[in-house]
């Protein structure tokens, strides 16, 4: 089929560089000269394991094109993606004046009978409005919602086996040809209506959010009531209702989407007069867990913070990514800087520069004289490093592992102080 996919975000190119995989054949549009410069190139603006390979092979077989102008991207186009930007706007909820934008250029320009599919999270109601911007600008076209369920760092997998394709439309004819478009990936698919569609996506992410809050208190707890949260949360787990996955307590949620879509979702809710109690309260426990990694940093310091040298391994809000967006490492270094410590850190992938942190090269230059050593990233370096000679690189005896990656016995061993999250 002939698609068109509007911006080279993540979302995006993951979408693009799938279905030219599929078979399809993809043109990419995206503004940004200095992107297009990269991409053209054969270079993925970010860390996404797998992603460059699959756009080099779309682009040598001639199934993946990029365009600087939208109009020559939908060029016989029968369905075209949007994959745009929707920031958080001062009231929580997200902002689709980009999106809108982009509808109201495009729609004169459409093929007749053209889906329009929105994989962009937009809040509920959003694609019945667009669909009026459409009609507005003369376009014989569907708008439909197909959200995308990427997660940052396993991205090409997720997008080859996902768990299900869901399409929101009261079109009949537009969902046989999107479930066309997905014909060869082995997955349930959910034909429902707009806004149920548009209600999957932060459904999913906010239960995502609460259900790692959720492990977040229970290991608070447990730190409290001297329980390991490791042995609790696996007791739990055999429990087929609740399983094992995303159930693992660390530093609080972070990266690009669940902050925003659960502050979205309370705005929807407050917009439509339900008070979503539940959700409010983990945002603040999410939020309060920083503050708890902190704490739990000056204790280890004798609550001398004020010019110690804190060595903190990883940046990137989640391991397999470079993505700094409400990166927990980085609000806890914040905060840490705030309180006079110095932070010196250190992490595979991120080449962003943290204003107010010490960037190096390598774990254990990071480590070297510090006092504290911090794990905010469960970078698979880290669990494997040698614990031996991080004991003998820092000038202080303590270990903050927010993630639970190191083995507290083999860290306790070396003469060690050892604090994780709810062990
Ligand atoms: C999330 C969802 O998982 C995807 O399904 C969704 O498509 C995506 O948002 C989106 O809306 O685009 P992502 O933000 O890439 O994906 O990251 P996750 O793997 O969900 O992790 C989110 C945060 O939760 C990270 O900070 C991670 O470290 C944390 N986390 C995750 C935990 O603290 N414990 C866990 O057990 C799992």
């Amino acid at each position: 089929m002939q698609v068109a996919v509007i911006g080279a975000g993540y979302v995006g190119l993951v979408q693009a560089a799938g279905l030219a995989s599929l078979g399809h054949t993809i043109r990419l549009g995206e503004r940004s000269a200095a992107r297009l410069e990269m991409l053209d190139a054969g270079e993925v603006p970010f860390f996404e394991p797998g992603l460059e390979r699959l756009l080099a092979s779309g682009m040598a077989n001639g199934s993946l094109s990029f365009h600087s102008d939208n109009l020559e991207a939908i060029r016989g186009a029968e369905i075209v993606f949007i994959a745009l930007p929707t920031p958080q706007g001062p009231d929580g909820a997200a902002d689709t004046s980009i999106i809108e934008s982009v509808i109201a250029e495009i729609g004169p320009h459409l093929e007749p009978g053209a889906i329009v599919a929105m994989k962009s999270t937009v809040p509920v109601g959003s694609a019945a409005r667009f669909q009026e911007v459409l009609d507005e600008s003369g376009a014989d076209a569907t708008v439909l919602s197909n959200p995308e369920f990427l997660r940052e760092g396993s991205a090409v997998a997720d997008f080859m086996r996902p768990d299900r394709v869901v399409i929101g439309t009261h079109d009949n004819d537009a969902a046989r040809r999107m479930i066309d478009l997905y014909t060869k990936l082995d997955a349930p698919v959910l034909v429902t209506d707009l806004v149920s569609s548009e209600m999957v996506k932060y459904g999913a992410n906010a239960y995502l959010a609460a259900r790692i809050t959720f492990a977040n208190a229970m290991a608070n707890l447990c730190e409290a009531v001297d329980a390991d949260v490791k042995d609790v949360l696996q007791g739990m787990g055999y429990d087929r209702r609740i399983g094992f996955h995303f159930f693992n307590p660390g530093p609080g949620y972070g990266g690009s989407c669940l902050p925003k879509d659960t502050s979205a979702l309370v705005a929807i809710a407050e917009d439509a007069g339900y008070d979503f109690a539940l959700l409010k309260g983990v945002i603040e426990v999410n939020e309060d867990q920083r503050r708890h990694v902190v704490e739990k940093i000056s204790v280890m310091l004798d609550g001398r913070l004020e010019g110690a040298t804190v060595a903190m391994w990883g940046l990137a809000f989640k391991a397999e990514t470079d993505d700094i967006r409400e990166s927990p490492a980085i609000a806890i270094a914040h905060r840490l800087v705030d309180r006079g410590a110095i932070v010196r850190a250190y992490d595979p992938q991120v080449n962003a520069d943290v204003p107010g942190i010490d960037q190096v090269a390598d774990a254990l230059t990071a480590v070297k004289d510090a006092d504290v050593l911090v794990i905010a990233t469960e970078w698979n370096e880290f669990t494997t490093a040698d614990l031996g000679s991080i004991r003998d690189a820092l000038r202080g005896d303590a270990v903050v592992d927010a993630r639970n990656i190191l083995d507290a016995d083999a860290v306790r061993g070396l003469g060690l102080r050892y604090a994780g999250i709810g062990r």
